[in-house]
């Protein structure tokens, strides 16, 4: 409108000029209009490795993809977090040991295995001659707490799923050992007992993996202990088999 219109408006005291409603959108409707644009134009990722290739985790470096994992709210577990657990130990380990997800300890301190769990697997592994951060990392399959240390969601640990993912790449080990029933399923993709997963090399994406019990589950079940050491001297024999 030219200023002389305004002028003129304004004298015959008809201004300012209001709009009818019926010709302009509400500001809800026209909140509505854009997302249902954006809905449409933006094409939604179909999965969660559509997610993580829209985010680029496949490609991210160790800083990138811890400072990403940190400030992750893809799953529900993000509400109730301290903070992640992102894991710890020699970036090019050649064992890996995955548990399923960090405790109370764990979440208070940023450090996968601190609490009780966590003192019996330094032991584990000191008797097979390893030692936390020496060739070893450790990580879980969901890098937040589960609230009551209830175990994830098949979701949770999906969205979890292309840190590990990366997390491996990076590392590349000579060979992972599952801890417990929930990180060996998820893993192996499988709802078979650990029972019958114990003992056998299994397969993840090229790299061999082993499953044992969880220090936690040992804590509670001191007579599976043997049958943990038996696992442990398997995976040495694997590794040295993998060593030529
Ligand atoms: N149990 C796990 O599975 N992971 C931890 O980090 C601690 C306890």
């Amino acid at each position: 409108m030219s200023n002389r219109r305004k002028k003129i408006l304004k004298e015959l005291d008809l201004a300012p000029v209001w709009r009818s409603k019926s010709t302009h959108p509400k500001q809800g409707e026209l909140i509505t209009a854009e997302l249902d644009e954006h809905k449409h134009s933006t094409s939604q990722p179909r999965s969660e490795n559509d997610s993580a290739a829209a985010l680029g985790i496949p490609q991210m470096n160790w800083k990138s993809l811890e400072s990403t994992v940190s400030t992750c709210v893809a799953c529900p577990l993000s509400l109730t977090r301290t903070q992640t657990v992102f894991g710890v130990g020699d970036e090019h380990a050649d064992w890996l040991f995955i548990g399923e997800g960090p405790g109370a300890r764990e979440d208070a301190t940023g450090e996968p295995f601190v609490g009780q769990a966590g003192k019996l697997l330094d032991q584990m592994l000191a008797a097979i001659k390893l030692k936390r951060g020496n060739r070893v990392y450790i990580t879980n399959i969901v890098k937040c707490r589960p609230p009551n240390n209830r175990n994830p969601t098949l979701n949770e640990a999906k969205q979890c799923e292309p840190y590990l993912t990366r997390q491996i790449q990076l590392i590349k080990p000579k060979l992972i050992v599952a801890l417990g029933k929930v990180a060996a399923q998820n893993l192996l993709q499988s709802d078979d007992s650990i029972s019958s997963l114990r003992g056998k090399v299994h397969d993840y994406s090229g790299t061999p993996l082993i499953v044992t019990y969880h220090p936690a589950y040992l804590l509670r079940a001191l007579s599976e202990k043997a049958k943990a050491w038996k696992d442990l001297c398997f995976a040495v024999s694997i590794m040295k088999s993998l060593k030529g």
